[in-house]
Parts: structure tokens; sequence; C-alpha cells
């Protein structure tokens, strides 16, 4: 941003480590972002991650519990259907809990939406700005082509490679990374982008909406990804999800039954 107050100096860069000082990093802050845990390897989904990344997600969550109860979360830790369910079980207990604080980073299914779709069309991704719902894997990541802006139209070949590349883009990397890891850069751009989002309506700033995986009533599933408006106090209001078309409609039953599972997975951890 081309603001002086957004100058590189005035950044302060501290580094922590360890759980012995989890305590230390949180304590005073507004936004916390969450990426810690494993990626994937090749032929894993995200679920395969499950048994490592709950118990970090979980630690996390209780020090932000500790010692800034009130901070906004940006969770990316994956399985995000699973994780997501986890911090809002930590924050419960804790009492502490607020669904509109706790937020599920999907911002890279919309990145890479907006440069496929973008591709597709022969224009600028920038220009295009493609609403993805659901959850973040596989088949719950339920890109809405039919509410594209600007509005335009697809032949069924290209919704169906679409939807195909957009749900996948996750696992082309890991597969093209074969065995170093899972997306870095892009993942980071996304984070920032919706952390930036995050920090502008808590501002104050009107009008930003973002989609995110949240506490929602949107469907009849305890959480969802829809577009979300955030302001002051993190995601004030979750939007509905518009008119869907059959495939639409049909992708979304389907990732409705994943995600109901997903859920359950975090919520069971907890309870054990
Ligand atoms: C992805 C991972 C990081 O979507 O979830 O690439």
């Amino acid at each position: 941003m081309a603001n002086d107050k957004c100058s590189p100096s005035f950044v302060i860069v501290r580094g922590f480590i360890g759980q012995q000082q989890l305590e230390a990093a949180l304590t005073g802050m507004d936004l916390v972002i969450i990426p810690a845990g494993l990626p994937r390897k090749p032929g894993m989904t995200r679920d395969d991650l499950f048994n490592k990344n709950a118990g970090i997600v979980r630690s996390i969550c209780e020090g932000v519990a500790k010692s800034c109860p009130n901070a906004i979360v940006n969770l990316i830790s994956n399985p995000v259907n699973s994780t997501v369910p986890i911090a809002a079980e930590v924050f419960k207990r804790a009492g502490t809990y607020c669904p509109k604080r706790l937020l599920g980073v999907t911002t890279l299914d919309v990145a890479r939406a907006n440069t496929f779709v973008a591709e597709v069309l022969g224009v600028d991704p920038r220009e295009v700005n493609v609403p993805v719902v659901g959850g973040h894997a596989g088949v719950t990541i339920l890109p809405l082509l039919s509410q594209v802006s600007p509005p335009c139209s697809f032949t069924p070949d290209e919704i169906s490679y679409l939807t195909n590349r957009i749900q996948n883009g996750g696992t082309e990397v890991v597969e093209a990374k074969a065995g170093a890891g899972s997306a870095t850069l892009s993942m980071a751009f996304a984070a920032a982008k919706f952390a930036d989002a995050c920090l502008r309506g808590m501002r104050g700033d009107a009008g930003i909406v973002e989609c995110s995986y949240v506490a929602s009533e949107v469907t009849e599933l305890p959480f969802f990804a829809s577009k979300v408006r955030l302001g002051r106090g993190g995601a004030e209001e979750i939007l509905p999800l518009g008119p869907l078309n059959d495939f639409e409609r049909a992708g979304l039953e389907k990732a409705k039954k994943e995600l109901s599972e997903s859920i359950q997975k975090g919520v069971s951890f907890m309870n054990k």
C-alpha cells in the first residue's frame, strides 16, 4: 500500500520458538495466523495429516485462549475442514469462543479459481472473482462458476475442467513437488491477502468481503465456507450462497457429505 504507515520500517519482527515461548509470542496479539503443521506428500489427502496436525492446532489454540483470547484467528493448518472445528472446541472449553473470531483460510482456493478461470477467458486474473464455498479439500471445494464476476458463461466441458482443476489445485502442487511439500509461496500470498482483508475490516474499512470457512448457518452444517463480510469483530456477516445451478447443487450435496464427516472427526478428537 502506498501509505507511509505501511512502510517496512513500521514493521517489528520478533522470533519465538517452542512451546515455552508460545505465551510470549501470543500475548497482546490482535490477529493470529496459524499455518503450523506438516504438509502433504504425494498420494496423501489433507485428512492424512489429521493425526499430526490436530494436536498442534489444539496446543496453539490453547495458547491463544490463554494469552490473547480476543484475537482473531486465521487458521491454515490442514485439514482445515477439521482443524477449525477443533479450534472452536478448544475455545469453547476455555470459555473464550466467539464464532466471529475464528476463520479458516480458503483464499488459496479463490486465487486458484481466479487464475484458472482467467486463463480460460483470456483475461487478467486480477479482474476475475470466483466465489468458492464449502470447505478446503477435494470435493468440498465448490467453485460457483455461475456467479463469477464479471458475469460470463462456460461450456459444460469448461465447467467440468475448471471444477476439477480448482478442487485438485493443491494436489497438483503436491505432485509437482514430488515429496518436497505442498504449496508454500502461493499459500503465503493467499494468507497475506486474507490477513490484510481481516486487518482492514478490524480498522473499520467498509465492504470487505472474502470467502472463509467459518461457523455458519448457510447450510445445516455447523461450519461452511462462503462469502463473509469482515469487520471490527471478525466475520461480521455470513453472506448467503446465492442462486446455484443444477451442477452446483449436486456438487453442494457431495461437499456437505464429506464436510460433515470432517467436522465430526474434529469434534470427536476433542472429545476423546
Ligand atoms: C493447498 C494446501 C496448502 O491448498 O492446503 O495447497
